[in-house]
This record gives C-alpha cells, structure tokens and sequence, in this order.
C-alpha cells in the first residue's frame, strides 16, 4: 500500500530561525524558495518536528469555529482514544453551545466556551486545535496557533487568499507544528489505490486529467440588511474582511459564495478534486493558467462564478477543472464532484464513492479491486502530533494545492493568462494579479496577516 507522506525540502539551519517578523517584500522573496521545495512525493522518510509541549497518551484539543465542519472534526476526534476537549469557541453563542454540548454528549467534562481565539490559544493545557472557521478567518488563528506552539487540525483550503497560503507554511515550518489539512479523500484506501494506478504506467501517457463539482440549483437568494441576532457577534464574524452589513445570506455557510469571505467551488471543492490529480500526477508546477466563467446561472445576491471553467497547462499534460450550478450530470453521467484520467491505455475516474476504470483495450492489467474504507485522516492527525511526523494532508503540500486552486480564481478575476514561475513559486505576470483578491487582500483593521521566516 502507498504511504501518502509528503515532505517538504528544508533547510539544515531551518530550525533554527530565531523568531523574525519581516516585511512582506522580504517574506515573498523568501518563501518562493520554501514553497518551491515542497514536492509530493510518495514514501519518503518523515520529517520530525520537535516535541510539542504536551503530546504524550492524551491530547487536549480545542476548537476555533463550531459550525458544520468545526463540530464534524471534533466529532471525528473524540471517537479516538485518548482525546479531550479543553475549550470551544465562536463568535456565535448559539454554535458555541452546540459544540459544548456534543463533547458533553460523549461523557466527556463540559469544555470552556470561549468568543475570542486568542484566549482560547492562551490556555496552556490545549496541545492541538481545530480551525474550522471560514476561509477569510483561517491565516491569522492559524499562526497565532503556531506561535502558541499548538498543533493544527485546518479545515481546506488553508486560506483565502495565495499569499496568506505562503505566510501560513512559512509559520507552521518556523514554529515546527504538526498540521494535518482537512482534505480527508487523502486517507482513504480507494483514492491510494487509484492513486498508485495512475502512477504505476498502466494507463499509458496521461494527458488530459479532469476534476470537477456541479451543484445543483442552489439559490441563496436576494436579501435585504438587517440586525445581526444578539447571539452573533457580527463585527467579529467579518473580523479582517471588509465591514459590511448583516445578511443571512453571506454568513454561515453561505459565506463561500463571497470574494471577500471564500472562493466558490474553485477552492471549496477543487482543493479536494485537484489534490488527487496533483498527488496521481505528482507534478505541482503548471506553465500557465487561464479561466472563463461567470454567474451564468443563479440570479441571487452571490458575487462569485456559478460557472467557471480553468485550465491548467503542464508541459505535458492539461488540467481542466469546472464547475457549475445548473446541472448536475458528471461525465459518463457519473458523479457531480470527481477526478478523471485519460491516457491512451485507459481512463480512471475515482470520487468518494469508489472508481471506475474504462479500458481501451481488455488485456490492460486492471487497478485492484475496489476496496472502500472510512478516511483515517484524524486518526493520522492524532498519531502525528505523538510522533511528530507529517501527517497524510501536511501544509506543504496543501498550500500548494490551495495555491493553485486560487490561481483559477485570480485568473477569472484579472481576465489574464496567468504565466507561472516554478522558480519562485508565484506568478510571472506579477502586475496583472497583485490587485486580484485571491491574490491577497487587505485586512481591516486591527487585524494583520504576521510574517514569519518559514
Ligand atoms: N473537509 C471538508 O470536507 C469540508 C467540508 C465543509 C467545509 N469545510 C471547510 O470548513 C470550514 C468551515 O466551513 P463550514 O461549512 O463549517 O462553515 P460554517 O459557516 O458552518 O461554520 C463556520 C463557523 O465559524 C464561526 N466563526 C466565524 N468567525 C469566527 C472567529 N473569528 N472565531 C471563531 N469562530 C468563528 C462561525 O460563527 C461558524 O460557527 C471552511 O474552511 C470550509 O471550506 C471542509
């Protein structure tokens, strides 16, 4: 069986950076090197981090944002042996005590409920936390985390924007953390196996790969501002986001529909599809990107692309990612999210439920027979913060998968052929993104995105 264990190329002195705040001219400068090093790799020996503070049998967690996936990791969590859970914490009271009550529904003490992540980091018995937050909220309590010395559980993508994706590797390396990514498709034997068939050569010469999500009509509809309810700190909620009024319709859940808070299915859902693509193909360095698209479909208050399509050029193959809301019909009239590989010896499509392989001709060898088991993904995240080694889903490879997924986005939004560099890990045509959102956005003050060397 295939160990999925990327490992990032660093430094010999690395580790010992003393702790430096830098410009972001100078971090950029830097950071092309690191992320440039970071390959994904198959069965390579794992790096040890140093020894967190507390991780021995039992691991104290806390999480930051109890919404849907927030409450769904900890859930996962404490079906493992050997978890507590010290804190939760929201900006919602009502999510709060929701979460509260499923840790207290396992039997477990009640945990503290917490509003504001900086005291919840500041508890010095808590050795890991989940950030299940949306996306505009993942860099800053994620370095902050870091730098609290706490172990990271991120939900995908790790950020919002590309350069907050390059500041947050740069952390987790400086502070040498243990982080697992959310994208739990990479712990489950059915996408190693299909995996470790596309690389092993049977399929011939790849050259198109296809990844996808089509929604169905979902319409978050047209809505006036109104008062936050008391339980929400609405202010908070928007934190280094643009101060804008309340509306159901841009909050939780729906705040993935908004530039200034996520990045549609481009990364909602490509981070989970071209992860495996960029894992099958373990190539990471496209030569260019370019994307058509629109909100062709919903006629609601969203301001991203219902429609996009984005193509990805590798020297020698093509990536093509789309995603739509009309219809939900997936090729071959499969699946409405997946991952396909045509070569000329045969196509594999694998999504959550399984994979399909279609044979140009019957005496190809087969992958193995389809085998399909639950994501060991937290569990993998639990032994890593004991061991010290990188988990399945580490912020190396994540960050560039979430780099590239952002990449679509800035390419619809600048309406440019982006040209990248694999040298310094950002995109050649530099001045036709920079104002791009996706690219990096301004905080709303107080808040700042923290630079660390990685
Ligand atoms: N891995 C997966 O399969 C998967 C599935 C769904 C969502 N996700 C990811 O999980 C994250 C959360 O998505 P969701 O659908 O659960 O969103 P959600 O809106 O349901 O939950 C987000 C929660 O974070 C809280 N929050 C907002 N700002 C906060 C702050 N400053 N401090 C603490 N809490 C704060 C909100 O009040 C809300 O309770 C996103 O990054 C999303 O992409 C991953």
């Amino acid at each position: 069986m295939i160990q999925i264990c990327p490992v990032p190329k660093q430094s010999a002195n690395e580790a010992s950076l003393g702790v430096a705040v830098q410009t972001r001219r100078q971090f950029l400068a830097q950071t092309g090197a690191a992320v440039g090093g970071v390959g994904l790799g198959l069965g390579l020996a794992p790096h040890v981090f140093a020894q967190s503070s507390g991780a021995n049998d039992r691991v104290v967690l806390g999480l930051i944002g109890c919404g849907g996936m927030g409450r769904a990791d900890q859930q996962q969590l404490m079906r493992l042996k050997g978890v507590e859970v010290a804190a939760v914490c929201d900006v919602d009271a009502s999510h709060l005590d929701n979460a509260a009550a499923d840790v207290v529904n396992t039997g477990r003490p009640a945990p503290k409920k917490i509003k504001d992540f900086r005291q919840l980091l500041e508890q010095k018995d808590i050795d890991a936390v989940i950030i299940g937050t949306p996306d505009h909220w993942h860099a800053i309590p994620f370095i902050a985390a870091c730098e609290a010395g706490k172990d990271i559980y991120c939900e995908k993508p790790i950020s919002h924007s590309f350069v907050e994706a390059k500041a947050m590797l740069s952390a987790a390396r400086h502070f040498q953390r243990v982080v697992q990514v959310g994208t739990w498709q990479r712990s489950i034997k059915h996408f190693q196996d299909a995996i470790e068939f596309v690389r092993s050569g049977k399929m011939g010469q790849i050259n198109v790969c296809r990844a996808w999500m089509l929604y169905g009509l979902r319409d978050i509809g047209r809505q006036q501002p109104q008062n936050p309810p008391p339980e929400l700190d609405w202010d908070f909620w928007l934190g280094p986001a643009p101060k804008r009024p309340y509306q159901p319709n841009r909050c939780h859940g729906n705040w993935r529909w908004f530039f200034e808070t996520g990045g549609s299915l481009m990364t909602d859902w490509g981070v989970h599809m071209i992860d495996i693509v960029l894992l099958a193909m373990q190539q990471t360095d496209p030569v260019s990107i370019m994307a058509a698209g629109g909100k062709l479909t919903c006629n609601d208050d969203r301001d991203t692309p219902d429609t996009l399509l984005a193509v990805y050029q590798f020297p020698k193959w093509v990536l093509n990612w789309e995603h739509r809301f009309n219809n939900v019909r997936g090729l071959d009239g499969g699946s409405e999210h997946g991952a396909e590989f045509i070569g000329d010896k045969g196509s594999l499509i694998v999504d959550r439920n399984g994979y399909q392989y279609f044979p140009e001709t019957p005496d190809v060898e087969k992958p193995p027979k389809l085998e399909k088991r639950e994501s060991t993904h937290w569990q993998n995240f639990l032994d890593c913060v004991k061991s010290r080694k990188q988990p399945a889903s580490d912020i190396g490879s994540m960050a560039k998968t979430t780099m590239l997924c952002l990449l679509g986005n800035i390419a619809l939004q600048s309406g440019q052929t982006l040209r990248w560099d694999a040298q310094k890990q950002d995109v050649a045509n530099h001045g036709d993104v920079k104002h791009c959102i996706s690219y990096e956005r301004e905080y709303r003050k107080p808040w700042k995105l923290k630079l660390f060397k990685g």
